[in-house]
């Protein structure tokens, strides 16, 4: 069959492509006190991805520290520029450059680029002395000048982005938040204002409830609806939860160290979901008990919330 992308449309009418097939965070993220080494199997997992069909949408972030190995691995791949899709995150939990402008030069000098295609902000949780106003102002100085081809922000929540939107002649084009059947508002009410304010939603732990697998009554009813799409359509379960996420209208941002799963990834959209299995996964997805990976000390308050639309 056929090499099939999607894409979606952002608000300043630029296009995206539909999933990010690979995340250089997961495993992959280095700290200075674990092992910052380098780490040639990213790079050779990379690659392959590098040889997918279509735009290769790759999402790195300064706090993952692994700019070396992407750049070695769009280096070696010399595949065309215009055929790769980079999304960029300035660190904002810890000061590791002095603010956005010069975090994303520190990166194109690192990554070899002229641009990155999205410069998103980590997390509302500014560390560097410097506002979330101010920030942003910087944010839309990186897109004036072309460096960043579309802004936005990750992690944020309703109040987060009201601030923002404020002082913005720039709006945000994405929240990049964790997504999953699992997890179906990261803050209370995100997935709705995103969606009524043309700010595109991306999904990271698209897989949340294969990462953690909910051995429960309650839980059954979900497991075995997508085992069973999984048999109709002939897709893996893996694809079956992240052609969902693009039909609620979400951006999955996914991984995989295994060239086959990056494949069935970049292949999403070979099939398509009924609008009535869609429904029904939202729905016994809302059944699974609140599962969040991520950014727990800030947002676990917010579980209760989480499994609400
Ligand atoms: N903005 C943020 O704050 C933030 C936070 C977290 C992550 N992210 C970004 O999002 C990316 C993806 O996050 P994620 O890793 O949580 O995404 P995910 O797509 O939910 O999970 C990927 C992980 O699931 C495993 N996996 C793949 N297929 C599977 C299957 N069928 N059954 C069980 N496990 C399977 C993969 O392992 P294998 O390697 O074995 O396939 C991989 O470790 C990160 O790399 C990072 O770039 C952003």
């Amino acid at each position: 069959m056929a090499f099939k992308q999607e894409f979606f449309t952002l608000n300043n009418g630029n296009k995206i492509p539909a999933i990010a097939v690979i995340g250089t965070g997961t495993r992959w993220f280095k700290t200075e006190e674990t092992d910052a080494t380098f780490s040639q199997q990213l790079v050779d997992e990379l690659k392959v991805a590098l040889t997918l069909p279509g735009i290769v949408h790759i999402d790195a972030a300064e706090i993952y520290r692994t700019y070396p190995e992407v750049a070695a691995a769009l280096r070696e791949s010399n595949r065309p520029r215009d055929e790769i899709f980079i999304t960029d995150k300035y660190s904002t939990q810890l000061k590791l450059s002095d603010d956005p402008i010069a975090g994303l030069n520190i990166s194109l000098k690192t990554l070899g680029l002229d641009y990155v295609d999205l410069y998103l902000l980590h997390s509302p949780f500014i560390k560097n002395g410097s506002t979330l106003e101010e920030c942003w102002k910087q944010m839309e100085k990186l897109y004036k000048s072309g460096k960043a081809k579309n802004i936005g922000v990750s992690n944020f929540r309703v109040e987060d982005l009201e601030k923002i939107l404020k002082i913005a002649t720039i709006k945000p084009q994405i929240n990049q938040i964790e997504f999953n059947a699992a997890l179906q508002n990261q803050s209370p009410g995100i997935v709705k204002f995103c969606k009524e304010n043309n700010i595109q939603l991306e999904a990271y732990t698209p897989l949340g409830p294969f990462q953690r697998i909910q051995d429960t009554p309650e839980a059954k009813p979900f497991y075995d609806y997508i085992a069973e799409l999984s048999k109709k359509y002939n897709k893996t379960e893996a694809q079956i939860l992240l052609r969902w996420v693009t039909k609620r209208g979400i951006l999955p941002v996914t991984t995989s160290s295994k060239p086959q799963r990056l494949h069935d990834a970049q292949n999403l959209f070979s099939f398509d979901l009924e609008s009535s299995e869609v429904d029904k996964i939202t729905e016994l997805g809302l059944k699974l008990k609140a599962t969040r990976l991520y950014w727990n000390d800030q947002y676990d308050k917010y579980n209760v919330d989480s499994q609400k639309i």
